[in-house]
């Protein structure tokens, strides 16, 4: 096969001081290993290799079968990393590109670019590098007089001298494979940590008089996230990644610091998306909405035209020009078609909602299909619950119901019915017919009166 994209993902991140495997932390939304696989896809049709230690059980069921996946049973080190990819290596006839997990920032074009470079420079092997202002904690690239790449000195290893060089190792490598695996066959583990370093292969390939390059890259680009300080630097740089790209696509984010959007989403031009707002998720939000502060959206699509404050949106589907909020909570399965209004504290789940139905204020509305041009009054609740199982109402299109009902489900409104306010509904309502279901008012003249007499009220 062609080329293979090796991701060391063994480390236990012992400096991330947590439960969940290091490459599992999220970063604008996505665990990292997410954004490497994504950064990797480029260069070549096979699945990527994906080496698991720590906590595999966790890794290897949220990868699926999107990647090959390698078990490092031990952690000796980078080196012992890329060797337990070597059944995978060994079939590869062309380039292993091998990276880390932990680069959330790393980008598809850079990749490809380490590739090309590699190619049409005939290189054996090609490190991406970085110069960066405090290089502490990483490899530094030492080189020669003649500015050629000699070896990289791990922080640990390194004398004084090595330590001010700015040159990094972003731990992002492009091999020849079958040049790779005679070097890791030659790896030994003689160093300060007692590991097996995967940078010792590139003193190695220039011993051998091997051509070994280098491209450098941004500081934001080459980082590795170790701890929780740099998941944050991490976090905050992938935001404002994001923000620029919607901005440059014509979306009005008021304060791009303070707003929380996944690097999936998608969002049209005249948008204005106030701070505070959180888009998680691969959500489609249209042109010209206003998402005010204080709005969750997760795993949700919004048309064109819509306006939404301080509400949370999970798993639903909204159509054009709805006004949703404030307070508005929409769980999943719901979907409101185009012209909706959904006012002040309202909960609505797993229901449709036809075009121009309004839903003013204080609802719930669950597991019901809602046609179009409905008003629902104030403190209606759909009472889809016995205790044990869930049933469905249907409401149809115009149909007006009352304040402070009560639909008693399973049960249907035809078209055109109404319900008097107050009523608890429990058989169907015919189309175009009012149902009162209230105790009748009954007047008791001069009670206040006679009572008042009778020394009982003041
Ligand atoms: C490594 C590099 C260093 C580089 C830095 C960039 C080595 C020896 N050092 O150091 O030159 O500047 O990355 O961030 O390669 N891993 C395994 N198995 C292991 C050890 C590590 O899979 O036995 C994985 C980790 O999960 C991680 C990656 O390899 O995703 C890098 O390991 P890490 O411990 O973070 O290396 P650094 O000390 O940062
Ligand atoms: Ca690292």
């Amino acid at each position: 096969m062609g080329n293979i994209a090796i991701i060391m993902a063994a480390g236990e991140g012992k400096r991330m001081r947590s439960a969940l495997p290091k490459v599992m932390h999220r970063v604008g939304g996505r665990p990292m290993i997410d954004c490497v696989i994504d950064a990797a896809a480029g260069t070549t049709d096979e699945k990527p290799v994906v080496v698991v230690g720590n906590c595999r059980e966790q890794v290897i069921s949220y990868l699926g079968d999107r990647a090959h996946i390698a078990v490092q049973e031990q952690q000796k080190g980078t080196g012992h990393a890329v060797m337990m990819a070597m059944d995978y290596l060994e079939q590869t006839d062309g380039y292993a590109i091998v990276l880390a997990g932990d680069m959330p920032l790393l980008q598809p074009e850079t990749i490809a670019q380490l590739l090309r470079e590699t190619e049409e420079r005939q290189y054996d092997a090609t490190i991406l590098t970085s110069i960066v202002q405090n290089p502490s904690g990483y490899g530094r690239v030492v080189r020669l007089s003649d500015y050629t790449v000699s070896t990289i000195v791990e922080e640990r290893d390194a004398d004084e001298c090595t330590k001010d060089i700015k040159e990094i190792n972003s731990s992002v490598y492009c091999f020849d494979a079958k040049l790779l695996i005679d070097c890791l066959g030659k790896l030994s583990n003689h160093n300060q940590q007692g590991e097996y370093y995967l940078t010792d292969v590139i003193s190695m390939m220039v011993a051998m008089g091997k051509r070994v390059g280098a491209m450098t890259v941004s500081e934001e680009e080459s980082m590795g996230v170790n701890n929780r300080i740099q998941l944050a630097e991490a976090e905050s740089a992938l935001r404002m990644r994001t923000a620029c790209r919607l901005m440059d696509a014509g979306v009005s984010i008021i304060d791009p610091m303070n707003t929380y959007i996944d690097s999936r989403a998608e969002i049209g031009c005249d948008t204005i998306i106030y701070p505070g707002v959180i888009i998680e998720g691969a959500c489609n939000v249209g042109s010209g909405c206003l998402i005010y502060s204080g709005t969750r959206l997760s795993k949700s699509n919004v048309g064109d035209g819509c306006t939404i404050d301080h509400s949370v949106l999970v798993q639903v589907e909204v159509g054009d020009n709805a006004n949703i909020g404030p307070f508005a909570y929409l769980r999943p399965g719901t979907k409101l078609h185009n012209n909706c209004k959904v006012g002040d504290f309202v909960e609505i789940k797993n229901a449709s909602i036809g075009d121009g139905t309004k839903i003013p204020h204080l609802t719930y509305v669950g597991d019901a299909t809602v046609g179009m041009n409905v008003n629902i009054g104030c403190g209606t609740a759909f009472a889809n619950y016995d205790g044990k199982n869930k049933y469905h109402t249907n409401v149809g299109d115009n149909c007006f119901i009352g304040c402070n009902n009560v639909l008693v489900s399973p049960v249907e409104l035809h078209d055109g019915a109404y319900t008097a306010a107050g009523s608890t509904i429990t058989g169907d309502v015919p189309a175009g017919s009012l149902a009162v279901a209230r105790a009748e008012q009954r007047i008791k003249e001069g009670w206040a009166e006679k009572r008042r007499q009778e020394g009982k009220l003041k």
